[in-house]
């Protein structure tokens, strides 16, 4: 138990250490104190004191002459690995937000929404900073599984995907990479839009993917032949997400189009293999004001708007591929 109460301390402590990129002054090599207080910037006796704990918890390794350096374990906070997450994990938007959870548990609404006085994505609109770290932490969580997606779903016939919330275009980017005859639409809001841009030039995509803002309150681009969406119905309560289905039902207007929704599932009877996505059900709650949800609850949804749940395939550990059909 007092390690479960003290873990906030350990998170909020890696959390720094990737934010100060020490991580990325180790990858290259060993560094001593002093040589890691040049690089950081950092207050060197406050600094040893934050090191010396992350020795503790296995992150770091100090050899005989006081030099630190990665342990395999420190490895993955690496900005490749899960760098951006860690930074985002401990943002002060997402600390000040889970500092007022207790004001979600007690009342059903929006932590985020208590300290900031708006929703997140409104948040991150008036804040590129924090939503540059956002967009880091989607891409780091999503490009393991747009990996997955793409090798997994036979987009065979499929000619135009919409990626509905497409964010920075790394699912995009994912699938038409494995599927040179698949052309792309990424729809999301017009300051995401532009971020995305420079994205899919680098990637060499800019030209098999059009850019499309708008809001999927609103209307979805018409008649592809494949509507997809990771981590987008969780971030919506139940009429929020039927209101996007339907929107996508309307726009899925080609013969044999399809829905895609990737997310992660919660098991009908929870166990010990759903503590993420738990974590992340309090996260929505507290944050965008969403929920994670399980297969059945996904199929209630779907036919509310006019889809029916055809099949769900396993991405990797944590996210499904959920394929649903007009009705
Ligand atoms: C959790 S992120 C997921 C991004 C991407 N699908 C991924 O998994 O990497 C949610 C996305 O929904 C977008 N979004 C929020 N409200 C929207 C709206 N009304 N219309 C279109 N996109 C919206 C956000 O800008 C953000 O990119």
């Amino acid at each position: 138990m007092w390690r479960l109460l003290t873990q906030f301390r350990v998170s909020r402590a890696i959390g720094v250490a990737a934010e100060l990129g020490i991580p990325k002054f180790l990858a290259r090599h060993p560094h001593t104190l002093a040589q890691l207080a040049a690089d950081t910037g950092a207050h060197e006796p406050s600094l040893l004191r934050l090191l010396h704990l992350l020795v503790a918890v296995g992150v770091l390794s100090e050899d005989e002459s006081g030099r630190f350096a990665l342990t395999d374990l420190g490895d993955e906070l690496r900005e490749e690995n899960l760098g951006p997450l860690a930074r985002f994990f401990v943002s002060h938007h997402e600390w000040a937000a889970w500092g007022r959870l207790d004001h979600s548990i007690k009342t059903g609404g929006r932590a985020f929404d208590l300290v900031y006085g708006m929703r997140t994505w409104e948040f991150y609109s008036e804040h590129p900073a924090e939503a540059a770290v956002f967009d880091a932490a989607m891409q780091a969580l999503t490009r393991p599984v747009a990996e997955g997606v793409a090798t997994s779903y036979d987009f065979g016939t499929i000619e135009t995907v919409v990626d509905v919330g497409g964010g920075d275009g790394t699912m995009l980017i994912g699938v038409l990479r494995h599927h040179p005859t698949v052309r792309g639409i990424l729809f999301d809001r017009p300051h995401v839009i532009e971020r995305a841009r420079a994205r899919l030039e680098e990637a060499g995509l800019a030209e098999r993917v059009e850019l499309v803002a708008g809001s999927f309150f609103e209307e979805v681009p018409a008649g592809a032949g494949a509507y997809h969406m990771k981590s987008i119905l969780h971030d919506w309560e139940d009429h929020e997400a039927v209101a996007i289905l339907k929107r996508c039902r309307e726009a899925a207007t080609a013969d044999g189009a399809r829905l895609l929704v990737v997310e992660r599932l919660l098991s009908e009877r929870i166990g010990p293999d759903d503590l993420d996505s738990l974590l992340s059900d309090l996260n929505m709650l507290a944050l965008p004001g969403g929920r994670e949800r399980t297969e059945a609850e996904f199929g209630g949804l779907f036919e509310q708007a006019g889809f029916e749940l055809r099949r769900t395939i396993p991405i990797g550990p944590l996210f499904h591929i959920l394929e649903a059909t007009p009705i």
